[in-house]
């Protein structure tokens, strides 16, 4: 039996989401902490998808699944293979619609596997294309920054449509994360924000999203001058943005301010929210430990830590 594995990992959007959908820059980083890997393999036998939340024949999967047996097909469809005798079992423990990037990451490793199984060479671009036009079904209009973060080994400053800039990270600083526990809604959020600047006669929220993109391109300075303070006070800048362009929520609200009791330098939502998780930026291993207890107070159902600092390993 021939078996083969794809993988791909959690992210973390660090600045810039909602505004990359219009264009504006933004900086995101690979989450490879254990927990956030989705690892696929795809064997010979009777058609067939297990992983974590769903178990079954491929042909009946429900709606939220629909994406990844997008993925499934145009990675077969692009190698010329018909989708049978191929049973994928999916391994994946980033959690689901918590702004982490699961559905991207687990199209990632679907397509990752599959190329490998029939031992083909898969390109990047490709790769790219091909999440991309799976994470339309998850996220209606997807701005590429999940897959891309998702298969990258290093941070990025994306803007759509331009060269990508990997970058390294030497902030001596931490990144806590805490999850609300509540389901966010990319695809609802994202429509949202399209559906109020359809209806302004004024270009606020256009000018918002400008803010934002501004945000970032300040971040991507701060980061590479070791600014932690100058970092968290643009994260505090843009959580409010977000809130104010009604992609927040009171959960998300709730764990931003008990970070910031707890003294970190800033926190914000990240990824599409309403939902999902929140960050929150400490300058040392110890607040980090006093802002994941906080956060856990107030009503955080996980919590993970990264450094900012590549040397220590992300
Ligand atoms: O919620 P997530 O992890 O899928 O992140 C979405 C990020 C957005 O900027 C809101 C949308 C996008 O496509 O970039």
């Amino acid at each position: 039996m021939t078996t083969n594995i794809g993988k791909a990992h959690g992210k973390i959007i660090l600045m810039g989401e909602h505004a990359v959908v219009y264009g504006e820059p933004s900086i995101a980083l690979p989450f490879p902490a254990v927990e956030m890997i989705a690892s696929v393999s795809a064997y010979e036998g009777p058609v067939r998808l297990d992983c974590s939340y769903y178990h079954g024949i491929a042909d009946d999967m429900p709606e939220i699944l629909q994406s990844l047996k997008k993925a499934i097909e145009l990675a077969l469809e692009s190698l010329k293979q018909p989708y049978e005798n191929l049973a994928i079992n999916i391994e994946s423990a980033i959690p689901p619609e918590r702004g982490m990037g699961s559905s991207a990451a687990v199209a990632v490793a679907v397509t990752r596997a599959i190329y490998n199984y029939f031992n083909a060479d898969l390109d990047h671009g490709r790769l790219m294309h091909m999440v991309n036009i799976s994470e339309k079904i998850a996220h209606g209009n997807p701005s590429g920054l999940d897959a891309l973060t998702t298969s990258s080994l290093s941070p990025v400053y994306y803007r759509k449509g331009a060269d990508i800039i990997p970058f390294s990270l030497k902030m001596d600083a931490y990144l806590v994360v805490g999850d609300t526990g509540v389901t966010g809604q990319t695809k609802e959020a994202v429509q949202s924000i399209a559906d109020r600047i359809e209806k302004e006669a004024q270009p606020i929220s256009r000018e918002k999203i400008a803010l934002l993109g501004k945000l970032a391109n300040h971040a991507k300075g701060f980061l590479e001058r070791n600014e932690a303070k100058e970092l968290g006070e643009a994260m505090n800048q843009a959580h409010l943005l977000l809130a104010e362009l009604g992609v927040s929520n009171k959960e998300l609200d709730n764990l931003v301010s008990a970070a910031r009791e707890a003294g970190a330098l800033g926190a914000k939502l990240t990824g599409g929210g309403r939902g999902g998780c929140m960050i929150a930026l400490a300058n040392n291993q110890s607040e980090t430990e006093k802002i994941r207890l906080a956060l856990l107070n107030a009503g955080a159902v996980t919590t993970w830590m990264t450094s900012l600092n590549q040397e220590e390993g992300l």
